[in-house]
């Protein structure tokens, strides 16, 4: 019998362990925290608990999430165990439809017709083509490949932004190095990234002034991408029109937070995608059983790489 143990402010144990065990009659699951740590073998979790030094037999951690960094970043991390993330196409889809949503809204200019509408103000502006349009995604993974096909598939001119800058067809891809190439008269651009210390505060000043005027940002990645005081500033500037914004270094937003109140932000309360159940659940026994076979596990975190 293996034991794993659960933890997570966002996931639910009594609704996870009727799922697993149905699936998993070898392995039994407990709520952090655990009474006996040593037996413990596997951490089914968002965060790391506390205290995950009594965890002297552990072997295999599986996040319930699709990113990874607030468990690498933690020095409390065993160093030497696998750990998986989750990425399931559910997930994918979700974040496609949202970035898609807020792309076809700035693009078609649906915020200005609603400003127009609360002054009863009929007022047609030219449509602008997509293939007008440059639109670049930074972070070519699973999530970010898929919103650059689906940007192309609209009909803007796609640039994307991968640490390998392997070509992907209808994108022109750019490797990390090549950022400011990337970036120069960006329309638009979206960050799917994974935050790591190459990537902490990479939505800065030094990117907004080579975007085209009045260009659109798109921040699915991690609050810590962004440097918030560059964005206030290229607002102030006139650089940036307009951004969503769906996550942030403190969340929840802080009501003292300046990004609540700049028109053209819209905030949403890290929605773009998540990980729901039904369509993790499978991974992750599969993930669990694997750990303990000597299977392939899915989406296995490269240490080195930061995700
Ligand atoms: C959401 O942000 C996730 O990492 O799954």
């Amino acid at each position: 019998m293996t034991l794993v143990a659960f933890n997570s402010r966002f996931h639910d144990f009594d609704v996870w362990n009727r799922a697993l065990r149905d699936r998993l009659p070898e392995f039994t699951f407990v709520p952090w925290p655990p009474v006996e740590p040593s037996r413990v073998e596997a951490l089914l979790c968002w965060d790391l608990p506390a205290d995950t030094g009594q965890l002297s037999n552990l072997k295999f951690i599986q996040c319930l999430g699709a990113g990874v960094d607030h468990l690498l970043s933690n020095p409390e991390t065993p160093r030497d165990i696998p750990i998986a993330r989750i990425v399931h196409v559910d997930q994918v889809g979700a974040l496609v439809q949202f970035v898609s949503a807020s792309i076809l809204a700035w693009h078609r200019q649906l915020p200005l017709y609603r400003r127009l509408q609360s002054d009863k103000t009929w007022g047609p502006s030219p449509r602008i083509p997509s293939a007008q349009r440059k639109v670049g995604v930074m972070g070519l993974g699973k999530f970010g490949a898929a919103v650059a096909q689906e940007m192309a598939r609209l009909g803007f001119q796609t640039r994307g932004l991968s640490r390998s800058g392997r070509p992907i067809e209808n994108i022109q891809v750019f490797s990390m190095s090549d950022v400011t190439a990337f970036i120069t008269d960006l329309d638009a651009v979206i960050c799917t990234l994974p935050l790591t210390p190459d990537t902490i505060g990479i939505l800065s000043r030094r990117l907004f002034e080579r975007m085209s005027n009045g260009a659109h940002i798109i921040n699915v990645g991690r609050g810590e991408h962004l440097i918030e005081a560059d964005l206030i500033d290229a607002f102030a500037s006139g650089r940036m029109a307009s951004a969503s914004l769906d996550v942030f270094r403190t969340e929840p937003l802080p009501p003292d937070s300046p990004l609540w109140a700049i028109p053209g932000v819209e905030v949403t309360p890290h929605v773009a995608t998540s990980v729901r159940l039904e369509s993790a659940i499978d991974i992750v026994a599969e993930n669990l059983r694997a750990a303990f076979s000597g299977a392939p596990i899915s989406d296995l975190v490269d240490r080195q790489g930061g995700y």
